[in-house]
């Protein structure tokens, strides 16, 4: 099937790569002529493990194209998914400016084009309701153009993404028509029925929505969990374990950690609670995660003042770990970004690395100094600050970590180091949830 998908950001050039994968003829689209060159001659302008690798595949197999052109993607195909940004809006809501414009500019080609029924999907995480509003946009744009509108959120972790496209736990379709769902059905051929979950199209606009939340929810919740086992005593690893293994529980997203953050736990939150106040609903269990998660980066930062003997002033801090978690170059509502800028006020001297996210770091942070690995940026530091859980850190050579620093002291936020050898190699050991 021909499926034209526009915005070759994170969720469209995934998206697009997977379909191809599967056997779909897939155009991308993207107003950027830049990346679309880029993109073209096979490099990919985000980082995402396995992604450049697919794409040299589908490429390969003539199964994918990139343009600026929509009204050539447009031609022949039975889909569209509209695939761009919905940055948050000054009152928290998503804006919807470049999906509505782009629901427009479809409406527009297929009037002129004169092209037969076409399919038009959201992929971008959009506010309930936004399948209506495209309805009412493109009926009033081409009243003699023939559309379906549905919504397909997308389940994609960053790091994780292809696998999660692959092998979803579900596929969630939004659909108003026994048509549209026919055409999910193809598309989607390739995995078992039981995957596909055919609702209404503002249910599972909210799905998207209150998964998110839900997940941001548990992770506020094992963080609190996390700070009274300091308290008390106990361990959050094993409470984690004890909760998790409850089936209506569940074992993910119970670690422990700085707080959630990235493009979506943070913006969806706030995007649902705008929703709901919209509506006259109070949602106060997402209010309370909100306030959670912010006062847990302040948390982390008084952890690591208390390894320096509270004054931080002038202090070596060696901060490993930028990103918002690992295998990927993200530092949106990056933990290690908020936590580096308190230090930093505070008069600490941050000594910074990532494995991927230095580029996207020195824009943000100002006055921090960058090394291209932990040991590097441990020189002389007074404390070794682990701030996302790269695996180049679990595999931390702590001999060697010892002969370079001026204090054995490591903060892991993370909770990423086995506290056995951290202790047998000398170093004080702070870490998440436990004593
Ligand atoms: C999240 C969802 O997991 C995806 O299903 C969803 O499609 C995506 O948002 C989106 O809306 O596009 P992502 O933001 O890439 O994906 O990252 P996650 O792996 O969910 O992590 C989010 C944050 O929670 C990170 O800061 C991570 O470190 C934190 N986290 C996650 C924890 O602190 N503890 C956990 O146990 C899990």
């Amino acid at each position: 099937m021909k499926i034209a998908i526009i915005g070759s950001g994170y969720v469209g050039l995934v998206s697009g790569i997977c379909f191809a994968k599967l056997g779909h003829e897939i155009v991308c689209v993207d107003k950027d002529e830049k990346k679309i060159s880029s993109l073209k001659s096979g490099v990919i302008p985000i980082f995402e493990p396995g992604l450049a690798e697919l794409l040299a595949e589908v490429v390969q197999a003539r199964k994918i194209s990139f343009t600026t052109d929509l009204r050539q993607a447009l031609q022949n195909s039975a889909a569209v998914f509209i695939a761009v940004g919905t940055p948050q809006g000054e009152d928290g809501s998503a804006d919807l400016s470049y999906v509505l414009a782009a629901a427009e500019e479809i409406a527009e080609i297929c009037a002129e084009q004169k092209i037969p029924q076409i399919l038009i999907v959201t992929k971008s995480t959009v506010p309930v309701g936004t399948g209506a509003k495209i309805k009412r946009l493109v009926r009033e744009t081409a009243p003699a153009v023939d559309f379906l509108v549905a919504s397909n959120p997308e389940f994609l972790r960053e790091g994780a993404a292809i696998d999660d496209f692959m092998h979803p736990d579900r596929i969630v379709i939004g659909v108003a028509d026994e048509k549209s769902r026919q055409i999910f059905a193809e598309i989607y051929q390739k995995f078992p029925t039981e995957k596909l979950i055919i609702t209404d199209i503002a249910s599972a606009e909210l799905i998207k929505y209150a998964a998110n939340s839900f997940l941001a929810t548990k992770i506020a919740f094992i963080n609190e969990m996390a700070d009274l086992c300091e308290e008390i005593g106990a361990d959050v690893k094993q409470l984690a374990r004890g909760i998790g293994l409850d089936s209506r529980i569940g074992e993910k997203f119970l670690n422990p950690g700085p707080g959630f953050g990235g493009s979506c736990f943070p913006k969806d939150i706030l995007a649902i609670l705008k929703v709901a106040k919209d509506s006259g609903v109070k949602l106060s269990l997402i209010d309370q995660v909100i306030a959670s998660n912010k006062n847990r980066q302040l948390r982390m930062v008084q952890k690591i003042s208390a390894a320096l003997g509270r004054d931080v002033r002038g202090k070596k801090i060696a901060l490993l770990g930028l990103a918002f978690k690992a295998n990927t170059d993200d530092i949106r509502y990056s933990p290690a970004i908020a936590i580096a800028k308190e230090l930093l006020k505070k008069g600490a001297i941050i000594r910074a690395t990532d494995p991927e996210a230095i580029e996207n770091s020195r824009r943000e942070l100002s006055g921090v100094e960058f090394f291209s690995d932990a040991y590097e940026a441990a020189k002389g530091s007074d404390v070794v600050v682990i701030a996302t859980e790269w695996q180049q850190y679990r595999e931390l050579d702590l001999a060697r970590l010892g002969g370079l620093v001026a204090a054995k002291k490591i903060v892991d936020l993370r909770n990423v180091l086995d506290a056995k050898k951290v202790d047998a190699a000398g170093f004080e050991y702070g870490f998440i949830g436990g004593k």
